[in-house]
């Protein structure tokens, strides 16, 4: 096996919410920073960098992990979601963005990407989740600024409308 220097980069490519991408990773790059500075997409963002505080994550294959404690390497050839892929289209949020929207959960918005990644998983295996099942999920995620009330009503709303229960209608009302 050919030995890589540290500084030397590689080209890795990911298919990034539905799209290929190639940039230059070194050996050490964390997934994060290839994303946010290899590829331009800036709404993952950077907190702790050590897996701690949840807002960079992204899915990888479809699962929900901290970018921050993966290689960028290791991504290369996966499927890699990110939140600018979340809605629909430019002018339509999909039924969580909705939600955290009508219920006010978010404030400084550094916390929301991660969260929002996190349940986009967390809804598609668990679409009728206890509070309890919630609660333990935003325990991954640090959030200075909400008091965590307005996230449990959000993902609570999100997914009895994601189940069917609600119409969008009445998640996007005032
Ligand atoms: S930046 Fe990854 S968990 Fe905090
Ligand atoms: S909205 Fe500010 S950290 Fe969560």
């Amino acid at each position: 096996m050919r030995r890589v220097a540290i500084d030397e980069t590689v080209p890795v490519t990911i298919e990034l919410n539905g799209m290929k991408v190639t940039g230059q990773a070194t050996s050490r790059m964390l997934l994060t920073d290839f994303l946010r500075h290899q590829i331009g997409q800036t709404g993952t963002h950077v907190g702790c960098e050590h897996g701690v505080c949840g807002c960079c994550t992204v899915r990888v294959d479809g699962v929900a992990g901290r970018s921050c404690l993966m290689l960028a390497v290791q991504a290369d050839g996966r499927k890699v979601d990110t939140v600018e892929g979340l809605a629909p289209s430019r002018d339509a949020l999909n039924a969580l963005q909705r939600a955290f929207r009508k219920n006010h959960a978010l404030q400084c918005g550094f916390c929301t990407p991660g969260i929002l990644m996190s349940f986009s998983d967390f809804l598609a295996r668990k679409p009728d989740p206890s509070e309890e099942e919630v609660r333990e999920v935003l325990g991954g995620h640090i959030c200075r600024c909400t008091g965590y009330a307005g996230l449990m009503k959000a993902i609570m709303e999100a997914a009895a409308e994601m189940r069917g229960e609600t119409t969008d209608a009445e998640t996007s009302a005032a």
